[in-house]
C-alpha cells in the first residue's frame, strides 16, 4: 500500500439489516475479581475490560457485554483510494452472539476477503476499490462514483443460519483519476518511469470529452468535429506525489501514429504551450501529480484525416527543480526541442469527423468540416468553367 494514501478519500454510508435467524447471547460468566485493579497500561474502550489472560495484563472484551440490537454494532467504514475496509467492534459482535468462528463474506463469496484482526479488538474485511471486484457494484452519477457492497456474517461455529447482512458504500469524487478507474473502456496510455532509488512509477494519459476531465472517451477510436475541443489529461498513478510533480514537457500531434514522424504539430515545446494556436488552453502543469490542457480540433488536425498524439512527460522533484514552467514570449524562441522517446505516451488516431463526411453523399452532418470542404471541391469546378 502507498505510504501517501490518502485516509479517506469517498465518503461512507452503512446500514445494518438482520436477515435471518436469532441472536443467541453470550452466557453470562461470574465478574473476575481481578479485573477491579487497572494493570493495564493504555486504557480500554467501554466494550473492553482490563484483565489478565495466561497471565497477561491487556483489555479484553467484557464477559459481561450483551446486546440483541444489532444497531448497537455501528460498523466503521473507511474509503480509501485503493481499498474499502469495513471494520467491526470485536467485543459488541460477541456481545450479538458471534463466537471467534464468526466468517464474513462480502457479495462475491468466492471474493478472499477474510476477516483480518486489527488493534484495540476490531477486525476488518478489506475489498479492493474497483468495479466487479468481490461482488462491488459500481454507480455512476454526475459528480460521484459509488461503489455499494455487502457484508454478510454467520456464526459458523454454533448457529449456521445467524446472518447479519451490513450493506455498505462509498461515493468518491469525480475527478481524473476515479473516472478513469470507473470507466469501462477508456482510451488510455501508460508508460512507467523509474527515478533511481524511489521506485517505479506509472503515469497515464487520457483522452475526455468534457471541461472537467471527469468523462473518458471510450472503446477503440475517437471522432472528433472539427469545432469540438479535445481535453488531454495526464495522471502520476501510484507514486510518491507528496515528492513529484508532472510535467509535460513537449505535447505534439503528428500524422502518423509513429512519435517521430518529421510532421510534428506541437501543443506544448518545452513545457510552453504554442502561442500560435489560440485553442491551447493548459490548465495545470507541473503543478500537481495531474497535467492537463485542451485544444481545438480544427487547428490540431489541419490538414490531416487522422492525428496521433505525444506527450514527453517528466517526473518533477520539486525540492531540487523547477517545476512550474514560466512562459514568456521571450522563450518561445527557443525552438530547438530534443524528444527522449523513453518518456513519450502515445495516443490516438483521432479522427476527424469533417473528413470523413466527405466521401459520403451529403454527408449528412452540418459540421463546420463540411462547410470547409465545400470550397476545396468547387475550386476545380470553378477553374475548369473559366478555362
Ligand atoms: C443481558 O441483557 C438482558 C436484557 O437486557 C438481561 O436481562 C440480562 O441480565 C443481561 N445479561 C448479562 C450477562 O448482563
Ligand atoms: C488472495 O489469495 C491469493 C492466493 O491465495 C493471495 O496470493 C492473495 O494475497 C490474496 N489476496 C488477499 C487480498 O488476501
Ligand atoms: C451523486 O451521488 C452522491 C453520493 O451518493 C450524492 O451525494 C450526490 O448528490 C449525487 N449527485 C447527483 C448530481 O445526483
Ligand atoms: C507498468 O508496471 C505495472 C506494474 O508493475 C505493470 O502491470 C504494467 O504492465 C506496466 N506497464 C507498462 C506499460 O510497462
Ligand atoms: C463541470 O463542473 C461544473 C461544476 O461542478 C458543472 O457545473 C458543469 O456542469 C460540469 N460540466 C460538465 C460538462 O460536466
Amino acid at each position: 500500500m502507498a505510504p501517501h494514501m490518502p485516509r479517506m478519500v469517498g465518503s461512507a454510508l452503512l446500514w445494518l439489516t438482520l436477515a435471518s435467524g436469532l441472536l443467541t447471547m453470550v452466557p453470562a460468566v461470574q465478574p473476575d475479581p481481578t479485573t477491579v485493579m487497572n494493570k493495564c497500561e493504555e486504557s480500554c474502550r467501554p466494550e473492553e475490560e482490563c484483565r489478565a489472560v495466561d497471565g497477561v495484563w491487556g483489555c479484553f472484551c467484557r464477559r459481561d457485554l450483551n446486546s440483541s440490537d444489532v444497531h448497537s454494532l455501528q460498523p466503521q467504514l473507511d474509503c480509501g483510494a485503493t481499498e474499502i475496509k469495513v471494520s467491526l467492534d470485536r467485543c459488541q459482535l460477541g456481545a450479538l452472539g458471534f463466537g471467534e468462528e464468526v466468517s464474513a463474506y462480502l457479495q462475491d463469496p468466492h471474493c478472499n476477503s477474510s476477516m483480518q484482526s486489527e488493534p484495540r479488538n476490531w477486525m476488518s474485511v478489506t475489498s479492493p476499490a474497483q468495479a466487479g471486484a468481490c461482488g462491488n457494484i459500481l454507480e455512476r452519477n454526475e459528480t460521484h462514483a459509488i461503489y455499494k457492497n455487502m457484508l454478510s456474517l454467520a456464526n459458523d461455529f454454533i448457529i449456521r443460519d445467524t446472518i447479519l447482512n451490513i450493506n455498505f458504500q462509498c461515493a468518491y469524487p469525480l475527478d481524473m483519476k476515479v473516472s478513469l478507474q470507473t470507466a469501462l473502456q477508456p482510451i488510455v496510455s501508460s508508460l512507467n518511469i523509474s527515478v533511481g532509488g524511489k521506485g517505479e512509477f506509472t503515469i497515464r494519459m487520457a483522452l475526455f470529452q468534457d471541461e472537467n476531465y471527469t468523462s473518458p472517451y471510450e472503446g477503440d477510436r475517437v471522432v472528433l468535429s472539427v469545432e469540438s475541443m479535445l481535453y488531454v489529461g495526464a495522471i502520476l498513478d501510484g507514486g510518491d506525489t507528496s515528492r513529484f510533480r508532472l510535467l509535460m514537457r513537449n505535447c505534439y500531434a503528428t500524422p502518423t501514429d509513429d512519435k517521430a514522424d518529421p510532421v510534428k504539430h506541437f501543443i506544448i515545446r518545452n513545457s510552453c504551450p504554442n502561442l500560435q494556436d489560440p485553442t491551447i488552453y493548459v490548465e495545470e502543469n507541473g503543478v500537481s501529480s495531474e497535467s492537463r490542457f485542451s485544444i481545438q480540433m480544427f487547428m490540431f488536425a489541419r490538414n490531416h484525416d487522422l492525428v496521433f498524439l505525444h506527450c514527453e512527460v517528466h517526473l518533477c522533484d520539486f525540492l531540487k527543480e523547477q517545476c512550474q514552467p514560466s512562459c514568456t514570449r521571450n522563450r518561445l524562441r527557443n525552438d530547438v526541442t530534443t524528444l527522449d522517446p523513453a518518456y513519450v505516451l502515445d495516443l490516438g488516431p483521432i479522427t476527424r469527423r469533417g473528413a470523413q463526411a466527405l466521401g459520403v453523399t451529403g454527408g449528412a452532418s452540418s459540421t463546420t468540416g463540411f462547410l470547409l470542404a465545400w470550397p476545396v471541391l468547387l475550386l476545380p469546378v470553378l477553374l475548369a468553367w473559366l478555362f
